[in-house]
């Protein structure tokens, strides 16, 4: 006899699948602009070269196999040693700046390595539904997809920093302004349930079965794979178990800190002004010599910035989020501007409570996953931040704008684990609850999958490769 929770294996296994094929070919689609040469460059020490990027992620699945697979052979040792990242129970591993110092595993041999980690990937899952550890291999799987997407958003960033305006990205027409959008929302403070309402590993407790089986799914519909998604309710253990905090009255800025913002604190002389950093920070303009933000580049006394797309004079710019800013750079501008950066706590608050409703959603619009119009995310295929009030559909309850999408955005929480912690995977995230900063709300570069509001991603204070914005908070 069938037992229920074999039925929901079947099912999870068939939404798995078509997952698995969607995020894996997402990956190969990003990178499909690339020249061979361009695949074994590491720029700088925090990047990858997309090779890397591309074997890592497989290596991730051939942990998999290499675990639960009966009888699965390794398919390289080498590749062993060269596509782990950090993790430590899995032996020795390259050291992350030498990823671009070595032109083996060719890209071909890599790419012929995520062919054959996607064949038995593709059987082994067609397989699980039988076994008595259904549950845990899905859930291992479905970390691996969100790994992969994490990747994905990685792999922007560092195609931005190799190649910049020279990668020939598919950019869509960005939408323009449809609203002034300025000064601050006053959200009342109180209780307030902080984190993610689920329970298990990937999956809410009592939760029916997720998608039926004849779900009808679109090739290459994006909404779909966040449909997908949704049906696991998943969200990492570090944005878990919801707990109580309690707030004060807040004031936060209805819309991230502009370019044309950031340029009155560089012409103040912010940079100059060590009243407005802090010690690491001040260290770290005079280190540096920061003057402005990555990308920023000066030319014939005006400043400029290179993205995607080119290089753009700052007027072009003005009403678009500023971007690419450390969290001690955000700070220091905080203080000029006579505010704070918001705290986690806070910056979830304005985005997903409701008033009216009396309760959070997963999103600052509500419930309904992200679209065309509510949010600036990897699926718009812009490459780049929309202006100021080009997303007014995706306005939060308190009338913030932008708050999924465009940006990351700096807060001023250290990155720890939350009251009742519980670690659901080796090496993933609780190994890096020391010296980092949490950042909320995702990026231009983040796909739609991988987002909600109790999103926790965390960066070291002075990283500024990453597409990190702000917006400041003030005490009511
Ligand atoms: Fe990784």
């Amino acid at each position: 006899m069938t037992s229920e929770s074999q039925v929901a294996a079947a099912i999870d296994t068939r939404s798995i699948a078509d997952l698995y094929q969607r995020v894996r070919a997402r990956t190969l689609e990003i990178v499909a602009p690339l020249e061979i040469e361009d695949y074994v460059v590491q720029t700088a020490e925090f990047m990858s070269p997309p090779r890397w990027h591309i074997g890592h992620t497989s290596w991730f699945f051939e942990t998999v196999l290499q675990k639960y697979q009966f009888g699965y052979k390794t398919y390289s040792q080498d590749f062993l040693f060269y596509f782990n990242s950090y993790y430590e129970g899995f032996g020795a591993r390259i050291e992350r700046p030498k990823r671009g110092t070595r032109s083996r595993p060719t890209v071909r041999e890599t790419l012929r390595y995520r062919k054959h980690v996607d064949e038995e990937m593709s059987q082994f899952i067609g397989s699980v539904s039988e076994r008595d550890d259904a549950e845990t291999i899905l859930a291992i799987v479905r970390l691996g997809l969100e790994h992969e997407m994490q990747h994905q958003e990685l792999l922007v960033y560092d195609i931005k920093h190799l190649l910049c305006d020279q990668f020939d990205a598919p950019i869509s027409p960005a939408p323009h302004s449809q609203e002034n959008v300025n000064g601050m929302a006053e959200v009342e403070g109180g209780l307030f349930e902080l984190g993610y309402a689920g329970t298990s590993a990937g999956k809410d407790a009592g939760d029916p079965p997720a998608l039926p089986p004849q779900h009808g799914c679109r090739a290459g519909d994006p909404g779909s794979m966040r449909a997908l998604q949704r049906a696991f309710h998943f969200a990492f253990d570090n944005e878990k178990p919801q707990h109580t905090v309690f707030l004060q009255d807040f004031l936060i800025d209805r819309a991230p800190v502009r370019n044309s913002e950031y340029l009155e604190f560089m012409k103040a002389g912010g940079y100059q002004d060590f009243r407005w950093w802090h010690s690491a920070g001040w260290e770290k303009v005079n280190q540096e010599q920061w003057q402005a933000p990555l990308y920023w580049e000066f030319h014939d006394r005006e400043w400029m910035i290179r993205d995607f797309a080119g290089l753009h004079p700052i007027e072009d710019k003005r009403n678009e989020p500023v971007s690419h800013v450390s969290f001690l750079e955000a700070s220091a501008y905080a203080k000029w501007a006579g505010k704070r950066l918001p705290t986690e706590a806070e910056w979830e608050k304005a985005a997903s409570f409701s008033p009216p409703l009396g309760s959070k959603q997963d999103f600052p619009w509500g419930d309904d996953e992200p679209g065309q119009t509510k949010a600036n995310l990897f699926e718009n295929q812009l490459w780049t931040i929309a202006p100021v009030g080009a997303f007014s559909e995706g306005c939060s309850s308190y009338g913030c704008h932008q708050m999924i999408g465009d940006v990351w955005e700096w807060t001023t929480s250290d990155y720890s684990p939350y009251p009742g912690f519980k670690s659901e995977f080796d090496e993933y995230n609780d190994k890096w609850f020391v010296g980092q900063k949490v950042l909320r709300g995702g990026s231009f570069a983040t796909p739609r999958a991988h987002i909600r509001s109790t999103y926790r991603n965390f960066f070291y204070p002075h990283e500024r490769w990453m597409i990190g914005g702000f917006r400041c908070a003030k005490d009511a």
